[in-house]
């Protein structure tokens, strides 16, 4: 089975898994990157059992809506009832590593207002320890150097992310070297570097639901498992 099957194996399942709590009236949240396109294209099926969408990219708004699922602005809405994203890794404490694609802030902002958030990922995204894939961070430009300095001193090795704009209008530099163990504090310390818009880490708050495509069939993991 290849990737893209997979990925979109466990897209059909989080359809599966929300269509359980799916009010009339509920407002979804959806990520960005492959995994959340194929999400997005099993939402339309059901597009009659919820009412809308709060999108977390230009390009998932654009998808969404070619659909024709409503789009809502997020200062618009009280509480998401889910997010529903991808990942570029996950540990067993479902903790994250997200930005692969860019998105990372507003991913962030709109799974901190879901109740609960369900992660999608082919097993190719399970790992023990984060940071072989290099840690995203979205730094404002002109603080691009002085953060990479920084995250220097921390020990990564920071690598500018070549001719990409956020959809926030800020620059990426992806921290590769790192393993990171206390994901929450780490994610912590690097928002705290002044000039940072956030970073990928979602330790903070992590998936509430993790829902692995495996050649076996799709594994459901719970935080609290
Ligand atoms: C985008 C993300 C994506 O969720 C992450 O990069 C995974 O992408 P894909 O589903 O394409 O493997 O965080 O900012």
């Amino acid at each position: 089975m290849d990737q893209d099957t997979l990925k979109a194996e466990v897209a059909k399942s989080a359809i599966e898994y929300i269509d359980r709590h799916l009010q009339p009236d509920a407002i979804v949240g959806v990520g960005t990157g492959s995994t959340a396109n194929f999400f997005i294209d099993s939402l339309a099926e059901v597009k009659h059992k919820f009412q809308g969408a709060v999108a977390s990219s230009d390009a998932t708004e654009e998808r969404l809506k070619s659909h024709g699922i409503p789009v809502y602005d997020l200062n618009s809405i009280d509480e998401l009832a889910v997010y529903v994203d991808g990942a570029d890794e996950t540990n067993d404490a479902l903790e994250l590593i997200k930005g692969g694609g860019g998105a990372l802030t507003r991913e962030k902002i709109v799974a901190s207002v879901a109740r609960q958030f369900v992660c999608i990922v082919d097993e190719s995204k399970c790992v023990a320890t984060l940071g072989t894939f290099p840690l995203p961070i979205e730094v404002i430009p002109m603080a691009r150097s002085a953060v990479a300095r920084k995250l220097v001193g921390m020990g990564g090795q920071p690598v500018y992310r070549e001719n990409f704009i956020t959809d926030n209008g800020n620059v990426i530099l992806d921290v590769h070297g790192l393993a990171i163990e206390a994901a929450r504090e780490f994610e912590h310390e690097v928002n705290s570097l002044v000039g940072t818009v956030t970073n990928g880490l979602f330790a903070l708050r992590p998936a509430d639901v993790l829902l692995v495509g495996s050649p076996k069939g799709v594994l459901e993991k719970h935080a609290s498992d």
